[in-house]
């Protein structure tokens, strides 16, 4: 480590990520969710940590590893990722790529619901989840920059510049997830840097460089 002279130009910077999905209980055995493997915000988190960053990752449920040299909160569902980053305040830096469940099952069954036979099918009430990005960009205690994404099959660049004055965040990361394009799921992103002053187009790459790309970008923008 003496010998490391690797610059660390994010040393004293405390950084909240969010990543994965938020599983929502419809009974103890069932969920709904959003697809996430958790790939590009495990990445951003040991992107950061490495150019020096203090970071928590807020991680819904995801198959890969925790990021070493990270502190990782293990959540389920949007309410307690939200209770979790609210916890992790004051921060310098927030990037927020979890993909949280939109909504959540209003009744949530103590009991696992049962098929009866000549039942029809349950009707799910859902109620909205709190916004996460948008309560932390809208915070007392609003970090100093806020990146979001935005993952659209549609109207991506007008969909991702919505979102940034909706949630109060700096830069929209906008990727377009459209079946077609096969990013889903898979390892490499193909993204845009979406903010007030424009649009930042960048090639398409692995997950990692996209996160070591996007934790320069944040380091360059929090340099005094
Ligand atoms: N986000 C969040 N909490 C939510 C929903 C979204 O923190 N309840 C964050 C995501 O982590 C992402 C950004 O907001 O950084 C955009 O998420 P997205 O799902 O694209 O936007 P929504 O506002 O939920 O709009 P929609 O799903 O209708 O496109
Ligand atoms: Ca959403």
């Amino acid at each position: 480590a003496l010998l490391d002279d690797t610059p660390r130009p994010l040393a004293g910077k405390r950084a909240i990520v969010t990543s994965g999905p938020t599983h929502e209980p419809i009974d103890p055995v069932r969920y709904i969710a959003n697809r996430s493997s958790g790939r590009q915000g495990h990445a951003i988190a040991a992107a950061l940590a490495a150019l020096g960053a203090d970071v928590t990752l807020v991680s819904g449920p995801v198959s890969i590893p925790d990021p070493a040299g990270v502190k990782v909160i293990h959540v389920e569902r949007a309410a307690e990722m939200l209770e979790a980053v609210l916890g992790a305040l004051p921060a310098d830096l927030a990037v927020m790529v979890a993909a949280v469940a939109d909504w959540r099952v209003a009744a949530e069954s103590a009991r696992k619901i049962k098929k009866k036979p000549g039942d029809k099918a349950p009707t799910l009430a859902m109620t909205e989840n709190p916004d996460i990005l948008k309560t932390v960009g809208h915070h007392a205690a609003r970090p100093k920059l806020i990146i979001g994404f935005a993952a659209e099959t549609h109207d991506i660049l007008a969909n991702a510049r919505t979102k940034l004055d909706a949630k109060g965040a700096d830069f929209i990361v906008a990727n377009d997830v459209s079946p077609e394009t096969g990013i889903m799921g898979g390892t490499r992103n193909s993204v845009k840097i979406v903010s007030r002053d424009g649009i930042d187009e960048w090639p398409e790459m692995d997950k990692e460089a996209v996160a070591a790309r996007l934790a320069a970008f944040a380091a360059e923008r929090l340099a005094p």
